[in-house]
């Protein structure tokens, strides 16, 4: 089967405006969302915004542009670059916070167990995942660009979020609900005594949480403006992992819109005279692997990209790159 590229999928879904490739670590997310971007921005002439989080500054290393932490770079006409600083965000978090609890209590300064407690917290996952979801969603609601495709960092698929969204939600319904009761009742005791009702900061720190919380996943599963793709490559573990990928994002009601096969041999290359000995077995290991691809997945696999002789980087590859994401020209 040869697929029709990823050209074909955005032509037919033209109102996508938020592209996600997620997928295991180290099989060509940043490659794809590099690729697509500058189609985008080449053909399509979408003012384009390309964005990481990843604190290993991948977008840097592929353009060969160093954007860490610099805020949004135009790189060619109409692409946008930005590379965040999640450290920072998490930083500049924990300061919001520790400034919130210091407000509603009337501190001057934090009881030290409580200081610890939420400087441990940088150490966790989720608050790093957290202020990735949260600066994605602010950028599409600033709503400045008329695309705008996130390469995910290597953690949870990137949609760990979605999973606790839902338990999240229903935690932050049932304490706004006591704190409203709760709130009704000092508004009666304050209006007893003759004095205005304090306006609850826990209570609209709580509703915040649940609108950041609704407005990542509204945008991660919204099908008609999201195109969520994943990479994977022509190995067992990838297979599995995207098999259980699948379960999972349809559990969690998210339609992949497809699959990027990358880092394929052309298999045509086993017809030249010369083959050397390495390209062969490469190509004969990975034919299984492509087989049970286009058997379990079919359809869902929107292109196939070629393994290149070096690693697709600066622009001239990431434009090759491109080119091949976009009309798929290998046949699995
Ligand atoms: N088609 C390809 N041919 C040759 N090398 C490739 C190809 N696609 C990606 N690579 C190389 O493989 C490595 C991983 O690719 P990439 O950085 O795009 O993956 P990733 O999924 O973003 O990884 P991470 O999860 O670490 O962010 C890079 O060194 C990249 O240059
Ligand atoms: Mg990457």
């Amino acid at each position: 089967m040869k697929p029709a590229g990823l050209k074909a999928y955005f032509d037919a879904h033209p109102e996508i405006r938020v592209a996600i490739f997620a997928g295991k670590g180290g099989l060509g997310k940043t490659t794809s969302s590099s690729s697509l971007a500058y189609y985008m921005a080449t053909e399509k002439k979408c003012k384009t915004l390309l964005f990481s989080t990843d604190p290993q500054a991948s977008l840097s290393d592929i353009f060969e542009r160093n954007f860490f932490g610099r805020g949004v770079i135009e790189v060619i006409p109409n692409l946008f670059v930005v590379e965040i600083d999640a450290d920072r965000r998490v930083a500049e978090y924990q300061a919001s916070v520790k400034q919130k609890i210091r407000d509603m209590y009337g501190l001057d300064e934090l009881p030290r167990e409580i200081e610890e407690y939420v400087d441990s917290s940088s150490a966790e996952p989720s608050m790093y995942e957290s202020a990735t979801y949260d600066a994605m969603a602010e950028l599409v609601a600033a709503n400045e660009y008329d695309m705008y495709i996130f390469d995910m960092p290597p953690f949870g698929h990137g949609v760990r979020m979605v999973a606790m969204a839902e338990i999240l939600s229903k935690w932050v319904e049932k304490i706004t609900e006591a704190r409203s009761q709760v709130a009704e009742y000092e508004q009666v005791a304050a209006s007893l005594k003759g004095e205005r009702a304090q306006e609850d900061a826990m209570m609209a720190e709580l509703l915040d949480i649940r609108q950041r919380i609704t407005t990542f996943t509204d945008l991660i599963t919204n099908q008609k403006s999201t195109g969520f793709f994943m990479v994977l490559i022509p190995e067992q573990m990838a297979i599995l992992d995207t098999d259980r990928a699948l379960s999972m994002f349809s559990e969690l009601g998210i339609q992949l819109s497809g699959l990027i096969v990358n880092q394929v041999y052309p298999p045509e290359l086993i017809e030249q005279p010369n083959l050397s000995e390495f390209l062969r077995n490469r190509l004969e290991g990975q034919r299984p692997y492509l087989e049970e691809i286009a058997r379990k997945f079919g359809e869902r696999v929107l292109s196939v990209v070629p393994m290149y002789t070096r690693e697709p980087k600066g622009l001239e590859m990431i434009a090759r790159a491109s080119a091949d994401l976009m009309d798929c020209k290998v046949a699995i």
